[in-house]
This record gives C-alpha cells, sequence and structure tokens, in this order.
C-alpha cells in the first residue's frame, strides 16, 4: 500500500510534466509532494544561478530564511557541489546543517542534473526523525531526472 503512493505521485507528476507549456510546472509538481506525503513538511526547489543556490517554488507552512544558498554552504550547497544526494537523519547532529524550522528532524536533498552539472535540487524537510529511505531516495532521483528538462 506504501509503495502504491510513490506509484501515484510519480503518475500525477508525469502528468503534469506532459503539459509542457505551463510555467508553473514546478510549483505544481512540489505541490504534490508535498500534499502526498504526510512526512513532507517542506518542499522546495532551489535553482543553481552561478554559484548560488536561489529559492524557487516551494511548498510548506512558513517561508525559509534561506532565500540563498552559496554553493558549498549548508546541506543544500554541499549536494549542489558533489552532485550526490544527501539524507540527514538527524540535523541536529549534521554540522553542515543550516536551520530553517524548528520542527525539522531529517533531511533530504536531491540534486536536478543536466549533461553531470547540477542546475537546481529538490529540498525536502521532516519532522520526523530519519523520514527519508532508499524509497524515497530512489523516487525523488526519478522525478528529478524528470524535472531537468522544464528547468
Ligand atoms: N537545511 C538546508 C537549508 C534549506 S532549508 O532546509 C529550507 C541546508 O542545510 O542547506
Amino acid at each position: 500500500m506504501i509503495f502504491l503512493n510513490y506509484k501515484i505521485t510519480e503518475q500525477k507528476i508525469k502528468e503534469i510534466l506532459t503539459k509542457n507549456k505551463s510555467t508553473k510546472i514546478l510549483q505544481n509538481v512540489v505541490d504534490v509532494l508535498y500534499e502526498s506525503f504526510e512526512k513532507y513538511n517542506w518542499v522546495g526547489i532551489y535553482l543553481v544561478k552561478g554559484d548560488i543556490l536561489v529559492i524557487g517554488p516551494w511548498k510548506g507552512k512558513q517561508a525559509t530564511e534561506h532565500t540563498k544558498i552559496p554553493i558549498g554552504n549548508g546541506v543544500c550547497g554541499y549536494a549542489a557541489r558533489s552532485g550526490k544526494t544527501e539524507v540527514v537523519d538527524d540535523v541536529s547532529k549534521d554540522s553542515r546543517y543550516l536551520s530553517c524550522f524548528l520542527s525539522t528532524r531529517s533531511e533530504i536533498v536531491v540534486p536536478i542534473k543536466k549533461k553531470n552539472t547540477v542546475i537546481g535540487e529538490i529540498d525536502i524537510d521532516s519532522d520526523v526523525p530519519a523520514a527519508f529511505n532508499k524509497t524515497d531516495e530512489k523516487f525523488l532521483e526519478k522525478i528529478a531526472d524528470m524535472l531537468h528538462q522544464h528547468i
């Protein structure tokens, strides 16, 4: 049953992406991710502009103060530099972590790449400790791959 939700969400996102002309594609994808998984408490997309990550569409209870993050800083900047997914099971134990919300316990950052160059990333915060498992990782990497041609 749990796995069905990943499948259904993937299908919803595929449908959004076929409506190629919408300028709101990224926002719609963020909204679907946020609404599909209770443990996804803040979902955002950062976009690479030069050597800075700039906040794009997001959905959650609060806005983040980290609207611009230099590549290399925080978990987001680290993933942007390495091009690899970062999963943080306990944000209080990760010295790279830039705090946004007091309720956050774990985080996943998935780079969006075009020809091996990071052009953006999906950042998700959860109020649940160690919320992101291998299924989330693989699922979000697939979504990131589907998004690269829409950035
Ligand atoms: N926690 C991130 C910053 C972005 S907020 O979670 C929205 C980081 O450490 O880079």
